[in-house]
């Protein structure tokens, strides 16, 4: 039997893959929830999961180590890596905004925006017509604002708490962000019945749950 690689996020995003890996029926050990292996095979499924920070995930996709990978749009807008989207999976939704200290305007001279996300960031400001200088941080980032890095920020709200409990207001709603199933697109081709009917049982789960 085949084997399919599939790349998970470690982190928040991992949690509800594997409910939803499971729910469409996929034996998963127990293992999963609690070890710190970074390679974990599910031979009676012919399933191997590599969990990988989630930036990185579209990498390991597009160079085919993974066949197949779970990675939220975010990811996807930022990384514009060479895989295809299967399926919305409507997990772990919330949104790219820009925000900052209350009642401020971004300096008229070389305003300075924080993000995790510098070329969807840069390309957001681009289209509104503002010249801004991108800060490149890696988590955080609603420091840059409060200490005086930056004007604005441009990253993930979910609940909002983050923004609320450290006096930062959201001041636009960039776009809505949720994970995605992605493929390498010669994985594809070469094991097309077996993602056909990962992607299958899976868009029946996600239907089911109406989201
Ligand atoms: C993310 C994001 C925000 C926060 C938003 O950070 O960057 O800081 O979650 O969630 P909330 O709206 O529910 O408060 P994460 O926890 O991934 O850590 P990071 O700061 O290291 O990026």
């Amino acid at each position: 039997m085949s084997i399919l690689t599939i790349a998970m996020p470690k982190g928040r995003i991992f949690e509800e893959a594997l409910v939803l890996l499971r729910k469409a029926g996929y034996k998963l050990p127990p293992e999963f929830d609690e070890n710190r292996k970074l390679i974990i095979d599910v031979e009676e499924e012919g399933l191997r999961f590599i969990l990988a920070k989630p930036m990185d995930v579209p990498t390991y996709v597009e160079h085919g180590v993974a066949d197949l990978g779970i990675a939220g749009k975010d990811v996807m807008l930022e990384e514009e890596r060479d895989v295809y989207e299967l399926l919305d999976l409507k997990i772990s939704a919330c949104y790219l905004a820009v925000a900052g200290m209350p009642n401020t305007k971004m300096s008229d001279v070389a305003p300075r925006v924080a993000t995790k996300y510098p070329r969807v960031a840069a390309a957001y400001f681009r289209e509104q017509g503002e010249q801004v200088e991108i800060i490149k941080l890696n988590g955080s980032i609603e420091l840059a604002p409060m200490i005086g890095l930056s004007d604005r920020i441009v990253d993930i709200v979910s609940t909002g708490r983050t923004l609320v409990e450290n006096g930062l207001v959201e001041y636009e709603r960039i776009v809505d962000i949720t994970s995605r199933l992605i493929v390498n697109p010669v994985s594809y081709r070469i094991h097309d019945e077996k993602i056909s009917e990962l992607v299958t049982r899976l868009s029946k789960v996600v239907t089911k749950e109406g989201l």
